[in-house]
């Protein structure tokens, strides 16, 4: 049934939300961001940082007030009033930086990709276990109020069976970029391909086949891949990222009932209408278009999960990173992409 509203997004009650005591590695640009997020969005406490750079740690930490300033990871994991670390670190780092942490016992918010392949991410999910602590990978679109929205509509079953996911994500890098870096496991797919990827399982579920073209970028990276999955509920997915060009970034989800169709780019703030396929009824989401503001949502699920002794997130369990990682190593195996770490 096409609803009279859109659904108010269900999201932690702020008195449910702990105030971690949070220490970061790797203060680059996401990290940045993620602190900012972090003071000036929520009461989550940032307590200590580690970098490769004793000056670059320093910068940080005056920027973003925090005390205490490492060079040695295990020094800053040594801490007895660390309560959870937010890994910022470039992708072939996230695996033997999270496997320090979780020994450590520490929370662990990975950024996204939780790992490079799916089988260091099922260490990973093994060793939360044994330790016994939250670890999440940090694909903050998921916690966002948007995707909240957008998961009851599925859940309600607005659209009716489901048919079609088309989505895409290229965005124009300047060659010095380390997405173009082969050594930090470079190319479209651990970046932007998260959020497609990300998109089309948790709308279609595991898919059943994958076919996946690609082209490579000058340096040895792949440089784009168009990627068809076909999945069990019957839904076709058709996705492309490239590092190329700049793309509108939009998103199609198209049901027998209904279609929502999200501005570009989909995963961050912005609208999406929701449109009947007999009747012409139509519902728009707006919000401020504030995207980095809005990772405070995936600090603040996280610090929820610590409080109510959650060891595996509700919105985005490991499952789904290893879901997501499994399809990719899938499209990595047709276009011939492999990580210098898998050699
Ligand atoms: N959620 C999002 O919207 C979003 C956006 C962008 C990126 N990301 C993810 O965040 C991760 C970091 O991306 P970023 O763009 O922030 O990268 P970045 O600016 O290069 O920052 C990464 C930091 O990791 C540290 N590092 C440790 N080993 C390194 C190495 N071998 N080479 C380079 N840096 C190293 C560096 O800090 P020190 O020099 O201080 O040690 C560096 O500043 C990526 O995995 C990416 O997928 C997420």
């Amino acid at each position: 049934m096409f609803p009279s509203s859109l659904p108010t997004p269900r999201l932690p009650a702020s008195g449910s939300i702990p105030a971690l005591r949070w220490g970061i590695i790797g203060p680059g640009w996401i990290a940045d961001h993620f602190a900012r997020a972090l003071r000036q969005q929520t009461s989550q406490q940032l307590v200590a940082v580690s970098s490769r750079s004793q000056q670059k740690g320093q910068a940080f930490a005056e920027k973003w007030d925090i005390l205490r300033v490492f060079t040695d990871v295990d020094q800053m994991l040594a801490l007895p009033d660390l309560d959870a670390v937010y890994i910022a670190t470039p992708h072939n780092h996230h695996y033997p930086d999270g496997l320090k942490v979780l020994k450590a016992g520490k929370h662990t918010l990975i950024e996204k990709p939780l790992a490079l392949n799916a089988r260091e991410a099922t260490e990973l999910q093994q060793l939360a276990q044994q330790q016994g602590v939250l670890c999440m990978e940090a694909m903050w679109c998921d916690f966002t109020p948007k995707y909240a929205v957008l998961r009851q509509l599925l859940a309600d079953g607005v659209l009716g069976d489901l048919h079609t996911l088309i989505a895409d994500h290229g965005e124009f890098f300047t060659p010095d970029h380390r997405i173009f870096n082969q050594a930090l496991a470079g190319g479209p797919m651990l970046d932007l391909g998260s959020y497609l990827i990300g998109l089309s399982v948790n709308v279609g579920g595991a898919p059943e086949n994958i076919v996946a073209h690609g082209q490579p970028a000058p340096g040895g990276v792949n440089g784009q891949a168009s990627m068809l999955l076909t999945h069990g509920n019957g839904m076709h997915s058709v996705l492309n990222t490239t590092l190329f060009s700049n793309t509108p970034g939009g998103a199609v989800i198209a049901g027998r009932d209904a279609t929502i169709v999200m501005d570009g780019q989909f995963y961050a703030p912005g609208a999406f209408t929701l449109t009947s396929s007999q009747g012409g009824k139509v519902l728009r989401w707006e919000e401020p278009l504030n995207r980095y503001a809005q990772l405070s949502y995936e600090a603040e699920h996280f610090a929820w999960c610590v409080g109510q002794g959650l060891t595996d997130s509700p919105v985005r369990p490991l499952a789904t990173s290893l879901l997501t990682l499994s399809v990719m190593d899938e499209v990595r195996r047709q276009i011939g992409v492999v990580f210098n770490e898998e050699r």
